[in-house]
């Protein structure tokens, strides 16, 4: 039988960087709220803080990198990984949350010392840190930012309580300074030390009980998936109508970092963020298609991953297509996928919960790495622990099934590695009481009857 540890501690070399992540863990992005923010003053926003530095300076800690003694007694490779930070905004008045970070151009600092901080706390044991990038759309609570920007004037609905402004459709001059803030927040992030960029774009996926029936379709998606989906863009211009005009804003951005950061080491990945399961939809051969662009334009991989609010994959009532029989939510799009990329790496997100699950979606060639979202929240020393074969699956948790609930609590337990304080075990039925209690006090009841 294969050594499942070692599998997943052989490096990855991507092809375009020609930069080396020196085992198969990524950890994927997570929202981390933990930014300054305030309302009235734009640019009082988005700075990071020491309660950042301390998560990532944790993060690396425990994921993936580690200096134990053991495991160097026993092998001369340095096992590494991958961080990816929580996505990170491009403008500071078009946000996915408050708190989150920004790198905006027209903001009188952009605090490179702070980011040269958040770096060096995520590579402090090794690991490569990228940074992700993200523009909302239209899809911002209209508490946020009532007045969005889309690609057409297509209104996000409600969901579960949140409402969304009318956007205004962007202008040719206004998606042309919206590739260039990526570039901008890239070249930024570059400078502060991070070795890449991964480029956030969401799809949704239909599932079918025949893989051949399997849809994709982007909808619900931040800025640039908006572009992509035929219901958000109803543009007649070069950025909307066929697949690749839909997909004409990603490539100029892709490119635009490229020729801002002028150094071809810097790592471009994007990942696609699959959301909830729809009757509508582009089909695989244009999702694909999606990802062959991608490849040509240098990408080094592609992160294929599930949803994170209402309406997820991580419902058991519309589970997606591989969740029954193996680990990993997404592995057989993976596998659709993988013949059609030459040069660029997959990365699978969403589900993995076992070392074998983990080592078996390698082995099996479905996917170069594993990310990790929620369970190193729990864990934020789970990667460290997997490789030194001290665990072989991930900490359990007791909440009853509720996608959204799970996905508050890993943000909360976010905010606990932050302020250096303990992390909740929901492994322990009182506290995830307990925090069902606050949640049902905290947030209002339209949302909380999405919740639970
Ligand atoms: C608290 C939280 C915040 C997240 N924020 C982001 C984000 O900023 N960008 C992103 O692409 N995905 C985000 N995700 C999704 C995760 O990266 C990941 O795709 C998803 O949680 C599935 O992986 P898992 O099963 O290992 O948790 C977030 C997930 C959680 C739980």
């Amino acid at each position: 039988m294969s050594d499942p540890i070692g599998l997943l501690q052989q490096p990855v070399t991507f092809p375009f960087s020609g930069r080396t992540a020196k085992n198969r863990f990524l950890k994927s992005a997570m929202s981390e709220r933990l930014a300054t923010f305030s309302t009235f003053y734009p640019p009082g926003r988005g700075r990071p803080t020491e309660e950042l530095v301390r998560l990532y300076e944790t993060w690396a800690k425990g994921d993936i990198g580690s200096s134990h003694p053991i495991l160097l007694k026993h092998s001369n490779r340095i096992f590494k990984g991958i961080i990816v930070t929580g996505n990170i905004q491009i403008k500071k008045d078009h946000l996915e949350a408050t708190g989150n970070t920004i790198v905006d151009r027209d903001l009188p600092s952009n605090y490179p010392e702070d980011w040269a901080e958040v770096a060096r706390a995520a590579k402090s044991e090794g690991s490569l840190v990228i940074g992700q990038l993200n523009h909302p759309g239209r899809q911002v609570s209209i508490n946020i930012q009532p007045y969005p920007e889309a690609p057409s004037d297509v209104e996000h609905p409600s969901t579960g309580g949140v409402l969304y402004g009318r956007p205004t459709p962007l202008t040719i001059a206004g998606i042309n300074d919206i590739v260039q803030r990526f570039a901008y927040a890239a070249s930024v992030l570059y400078k502060a030390g991070f070795d890449g960029i991964q480029v956030k774009f969401r799809l949704q996926h239909r599932t079918s009980p025949s893989l051949n029936q399997l849809q994709l379709h982007a909808a619900h998606g931040y800025l640039l998936s908006q572009f992509l989906a035929k219901s958000t863009n109803m543009r007649r211009d070069e950025y909307g109508g066929s697949l690749i005009n839909r997909t004409r804003i990603l490539l100029e951005i892709v490119e635009a970092i490229k020729q801002a950061v002028q150094n071809p080491c810097f790592i471009i990945s994007v990942k696609l963020n699959s959301q909830d399961f729809t009757q509508e939809g582009i089909n695989v051969e244009e999702s694909i298609m999606v990802a062959e662009l991608l490849e040509n334009a240098g990408v080094d991989f592609i992160e294929v991953s599930g949803g994170t609010y209402a309406q997820t994959i991580y419902n058991s009532r519309d589970k997606p297509y591989s969740v029954e029989t193996r680990e990993g939510y997404f592995i057989q799009f993976a596998e659709l996928l993988r013949p059609h990329l030459k040069f660029s790496k997959i990365v699978v997100t969403g589900g993995f919960r076992t070392a074998h699950g983990m080592s078996d979606a390698v082995s099996q060639g479905a996917t170069d790495m594993i990310g990790l979202a929620r369970p190193l929240t729990a864990e934020p020393h789970l990667v460290r622990d997997i490789l030194r074969g001290e665990k072989n699956k991930v900490k359990d948790d007791k909440f009853p099934d509720s996608p959204l609930l799970r996905f508050v609590a890993s943000a909360a337990q976010i905010a606990e590695i932050g302020n250096g304080q303990d992390i909740t075990d929901f492994d322990n039925a009182f506290n995830v009481a307990r925090f069902i209690a606050i949640m049902q006090k905290e947030i209002p009841a339209t949302i909380s009857e999405a919740l639970f």
